[in-house]
């Protein structure tokens, strides 16, 4: 998390405007603290803001700070309190640093630091980079063979970015584990992704891979690899996609993307036509994926397991490489990830090399994000920048893939599938109905979310959306689970959501709501026209066009995106960035 941004402008050029425009890009990677610093006239300047980047807007308004050349920050806290002085840039002396990651050895560091008389200012693990290259500035030494010996000594994850007092016209920067774009235009710019360097007039892009830095001397770049030679990576164009379009006419980037949904996955339909010819030979499916991207992944289990017949298991990524999981012969894993950053992800695809000869599979929503460089083969999800935290469209057009995998074979499917968009565009239309619901659950201290095959992980991602944007404690059940324990929380207020759609479970799932409705009053459900006939009449009830059964999670996870976007506006919580998280996990 964090995100960083760097520009070495020309000569007389205030940067400080474009620093808090890349900043704006990234804010999605967190929001607890903003700054930036500029070298001028030999000096420089910090200016710090607590909270999200506006306060720092509005402190540079009042300011006359200024500098041709310039780092930025914007915090996820990890080490220390999300206070004014634990924000970055973080200072030593003639230096100014921005990072992000965790450099896990930094007590160790610190301690000796203070034995040399260093005096720490801050509770962040970052000080350390700062003391370390201004200690090795004061030696003598140049940016980059100061920056080259932080690299060697610590431990972790890092993206940085610094400049020095010393040598005004330099930046350096380097990556490991953590992402790192060089970006060139009118100015050579530095930052967490491609978004940022593009706000910032960047038309050509060059990746950093781990361990490798960059010494940047006016518009001059010199690239170095993990040992320090020399290199030369490619440098790429960057596409007109990846400049984020706003909000439009929408009061929030989240509303904004659930409405997206028709042609994310209309798009998402058109460019990926998986050929089931990839799953010949395979004996079992391995995906890993955190937060929504988990709950996409285990739809997709019931999926293959029924029309693949494959057996396939999900896993929470941040757990699995730490039980040193045994992978068999002829296993195809695949990482599903929005972002394609999510280091937990990154970390367990890499145990899956290591420990494997399996193919590995991504699906992503970035282009030539990190997972990328370690797939053998990527699909893309069409839906273009999310910018809301709370992920939407990423989500249904990551189900799209998933299901045009999984129909591979099934041409009837592949066909039907077509439909989706627009069936997506009748449901958008009853965003009304689900305002109005909105009202009857916007007091609750607490929800539960109920559903039945591959309805139950739309539970954990309906529940999971109210948690994280109106902060309302929800739960989700597989409903026949119901009985052995959740249902002793069920009581008049508490509100029940349940997925019902006609089809194969639905006599269960209609059980599971009766024995619901003997204990409570504020059940809800979502159903369709069958269930209006065959469901308690005095139930409220949200009625869902008629639709092919296994396209049910594509299209029932919409009105609880909205659901939980009404109930977070009643609530007056911030929708696009809800507190303590950010987009982008780039720690573990
Ligand atoms: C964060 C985001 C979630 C996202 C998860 C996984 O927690 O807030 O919305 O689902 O990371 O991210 P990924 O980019 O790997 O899908």
């Amino acid at each position: 998390m964090c995100g960083i941004v760097g520009i070495v402008g020309r000569p007389g050029e205030n940067v400080v405007g474009k620093i808090i425009s890349g900043l704006e890009k990234l804010e999605y990677r967190g929001y607890d603290s903003a700054g930036l610093a500029v070298v001028h006239d030999g000096y420089i300047d910090v200016l710090r803001a607590v909270g999200k980047l506006q306060n720092l807007k509005t402190k540079q308004e009042g300011s006359k700070i200024y500098g041709n050349i310039g780092i930025g920050h914007t915090r996820w806290a990890t080490h220390g309190k999300p206070t004014e002085n634990n924000a970055h840039p973080i200072r030593s002396g003639s230096v100014a640093v921005v990072h992000n990651g965790i450099v896990e050895n930094y007590k160790g560091l610190r301690f000796d630091l203070q034995k040399d008389g260093y005096v720490f200012e801050t509770d962040t693990d970052t000080e350390v980079i700062a003391h370390l290259l201004q200690r090795k500035i004061a030696q003598g030494c140049s940016p980059r063979d100061a920056l080259r010996s932080v690299q060697e000594i610590i431990e972790g994850s890092y993206a940085l970015a610094a400049i020095f007092m010393t040598f005004p016209d330099t930046m350096v920067a380097a990556r490991y584990r953590s992402p790192l774009v060089i970006g060139f235009g009118e100015d050579i710019c530095v930052g967490s992704d491609i978004g940022a360097i593009a706000s910032i007039a960047c038309s050509e892009v060059a990746y950093l891979e781990d361990g490798e830095c960059a010494e940047i001397i006016g518009n001059e770049v010199s690239f170095f690899d993990a040992s320090f030679q020399p290199i030369s990576p490619k440098r790429q164009k960057i596409s007109p996609g990846f400049v984020s379009t706003g909000k439009g006419e929408y009061a929030h980037h989240m509303l904004k993307e659930i409405m997206e949904q028709p042609s994310a996955i209309r798009r998402t339909i058109l460019s990926n036509k998986p050929d089931g010819r990839m799953f010949d030979g395979v004996s079992r499916i391995l995906i890993v994926a955190c937060g929504t991207s988990y709950y996409a992944s285990m739809v997709a289990k019931y999926w293959f397991e029924k029309f693949l017949k494959i057996p396939t298991d999900v896993e929470i990524a941040s757990e699995y490489r730490y039980r040193s999981p045994f992978i068999e012969e002829n296993v195809l894993a695949i990482a599903v990830t929005q972002s394609g950053e999510t280091i937990d992800t990154l970390e367990a695809m890499e145990y899956i090399r290591k420990n494997s000869n399996s193919r590995v599979a991504a699906i992503a929503n970035v282009r030539n994000s990190a997972i990328s460089r370690i797939a053998d083969f990527v699909f893309y999800t069409e839906a273009g920048p999310e910018v809301g935290v709370a992920s939407t469209k990423a989500f249904t057009a990551q189900l799209t893939i998933l299901a045009s995998m999984a129909f591979s074979r099934h041409e009837f499917l592949i066909n039907k599938l077509r439909n989706l968009p627009s069936i997506c565009e009748e449901i958008l239309d009853l965003q009304y109905l689900v305002k109005d619901l909105a009202e009857k659950i916007c007091f609750a201290d607490s929800a539960i979310y109920l559903g039945r095959g591959s309805l139950y992980p739309i539970a954990l991602e309906g529940a999971l959306k109210l948690k994280e944007i109106s902060y309302i404690h929800a739960e989700g059940f597989a409903a026949g689970e119901m009985k052995h324990g959740p249902i002793a929380l069920i009581d008049d207020d508490m509100p029940v959501i349940c997925l019902c759609p006609s089809g194969e479970l639905f006599d269960k799932t209609a059980s599971n709501i009766q024995v619901a409705l003997a204990r409570g009053k504020n059940v809800v459900i979502f159903t369709d026209p069958y269930g209006r006939k065959h469901l308690p009449q005095e139930v409220t009830k949200i009625i869902l066009p008629e639709i092919i059964e296994e396209f049910a999670p594509i299209l029932y996870v919409i009105p609880l995106q909205l659901l939980a976007y009404y109930v977070a506006l009643l609530r007056g919580t911030d929708v696009d960035k809800p507190r303590n998280l950010a987009k982008s996990v780039t720690v573990e």
